[in-house]
């Protein structure tokens, strides 16, 4: 079937029986049984063999092709078998009628009307660039400045140690020496409260959040979210079928008295250390609030802690996990922004009693593997090399954000205001409410610099607008040169404030 014919012309045997020689004589390396089966199904397909199209007698199509009757014989049956030809007895074999209907809509390509609703909704969350790079991508570290002699002489140290059972499917919810080395890195650096077999691994904090969502919720539930917010817990959270409440942020962190008071809310995720996008640390009292609340409402708390190794002006906040009295927090880090995000590693710290029903769904819906690489990481953290790369980091992640606010500096004295920068790999600028973000985000474009709105954090209407600005990735001199350009387009928008 190699050229486009008209069907009429199609349905005659003669050119049936030539366009397969032709279709035969293309070298290929499959058994002519098969390749004579897929030149006529495609034929079929493509509607060049319309529906009661006679097709040659076996044994005369092996003749006029010079290959054996049972080939033959055997493609016919295949295709019989499967509903796209039929034979009417004693006239012959035939393309059956119904048969082009119904490969064309098997065969449609699916398209985004072909989505379900949530499926649709699903698609539009995870719209938007991934693996970006360089100034100012959000949340990206610095992999050059990641020890990788270290990290590879432990690879390969631990994968060719593994013993053979770590080559098959895992459920202990993460390799023990991981969690014995995590638990004691974060009972100290984090004020977080836990025994090492409360720890799953997970590989990256949306699956430990598709699974909070999975076996915490009912679709219809409710779910509080930080408005605005991390759009990958925007992202699990609906793909559940939740409720979603978007609950406003203000200077100190989500205010559950602006959210409304029924029905209570089943999820509450919340970024207290470090909110994302607008920076924020949770105050005190309010952190007591909201544990109150989810004492009082049973409801659980995702305590998101994702990038709070960076802090640099005070030392970090109790985490809610830590100050809770009663256990409605579940506390999820990454090694995606201490390590790198390729890794895909992170951790969830649950409540005693949900240990067990989670490591058990976990091992079944993603079952878990790479224990020579959670080996390796487990001695990089137990033997120092996890905190003194923190440690580096630090300093060189606080050197880069003074760098961004010099760089930007034209524009702070015209009025610009930026997010406090007390931890974290980003800021934020804000600008009036109303500012063009996307004219902004294409003029940067333009120039390579990546300039993320913070529209797209809203899951809501939009109440502030600003620029994400992610600069720990970024070597100061790329910092100064774009961060010079920020400043020059960023001065129309402040002549209104
Ligand atoms: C708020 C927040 N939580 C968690 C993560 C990390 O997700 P993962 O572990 O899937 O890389 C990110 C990454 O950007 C984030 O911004």
């Amino acid at each position: 079937m190699t050229e486009p014919l008209s069907a009429t012309r199609l349905a005659q045997p003669d050119w049936i029986t030539e366009s397969l020689a032709l279709g035969l004589a293309e070298p290929g390396h499959e058994s002519l049984q098969r390749r004579l089966y897929r030149l006529l199904r495609g034929g079929i397909q493509l509607g060049r063999l319309p529906g009661g199209s006679a097709l040659p007698a076996s044994r005369a199509l092996a003749s006029a092709l010079g290959i054996g009757r049972n080939t033959v014989l055997a493609a016919y049956d295949q295709l019989l078998a499967e509903g796209f030809l039929e034979t009417r007895h004693g006239a012959g074999t035939f393309v059956a009628h119904h048969a082009l209907g119904q490969v064309q809509q098997a065969v449609r390509p699916a398209t985004a009307t072909s989505l379900s609703q949530r499926g649709r909704r699903l698609l539009e969350q995870s719209r938007g660039p991934i693996g970006e790079s360089g100034a100012f991508a959000p949340c990206v570290p610095d992999f050059e400045q990641f020890p990788r002699d270290i990290w590879q002489g432990l690879l390969q140290r631990h994968q060719r140690q593994a013993p053979s059972h770590w080559f098959n499917y895992q459920d202990g919810g993460g390799l023990p020496a991981l969690r014995e080395a995590l638990c004691d890195y974060l009972q100290l650096s984090r004020s977080v409260r836990c025994q090492p077999e409360q720890i799953l691994i997970v590989s990256g904090a949306k699956q430990a959040l598709d699974l909070i969502a999975g076996l915490l919720t009912d679709p219809g539930d409710t779910a509080w979210i930080e408005e605005p917010g991390y759009r990958g817990a925007q992202a699990s959270l609906l793909n559940a079928g939740l409720g979603m409440v978007p609950v406003p942020v203000d200077a100190e962190g989500l205010d559950p008295a602006r959210a409304p008071a029924s029905p209570a809310p089943r999820l509450i995720y919340t970024t207290p250390s470090h909110q994302l996008p607008t920076g924020v640390t949770m105050s005190l009292p309010r952190r007591l609030a909201l544990l109150a609340l989810a004492e009082a409402q049973q409801s659980w708390i995702i305590e998101d802690d994702y990038d709070s190794e960076f802090r640099y002006s005070s030392q970090p906040v109790a985490s809610l996990q830590g100050l809770a009295q009663s256990e409605r927090v579940l506390y999820l880090g990454t090694f995606s922004k201490v390590m790198y995000p390729g890794l895909r590693l992170a951790y969830l710290i649950l409540p005693p009693a949900l240990v067990e029903p989670f490591r058990i769904t976990q091992a079944r819906r993603y079952p878990e593997g790479h224990y020579p690489l959670q080996a390796a990481l487990a001695e990089f953290i137990a033997a120092g090399h996890f905190a003194r790369h923190i440690r580096r980091m630090r300093g060189l992640y606080r050197g880069r954000q003074h760098c961004l606010r010099d760089s930007l500096a034209p524009a702070l004295d015209q009025g610009l205001q930026l997010s406090p920068g007390e931890s974290g790999m980003h800021l934020v600028a804000w600008l009036p409410l109303g500012s063009d973000e996307q004219a902004l985000v294409g003029t940067g474009e333009r120039h390579g610099v990546i300039l993320r709105p913070l529209g797209r954090h809203y899951l809501g209407g939009q109440t502030q607008a600003g620029l994400v600005l992610g600069y720990a990735g970024v070597p100061e001199a790329e910092i100064r040169h774009a961060g010079g350009l920020l400043a020059d387009w960023l001065t129309p928008f402040l002549k209104e404030i």
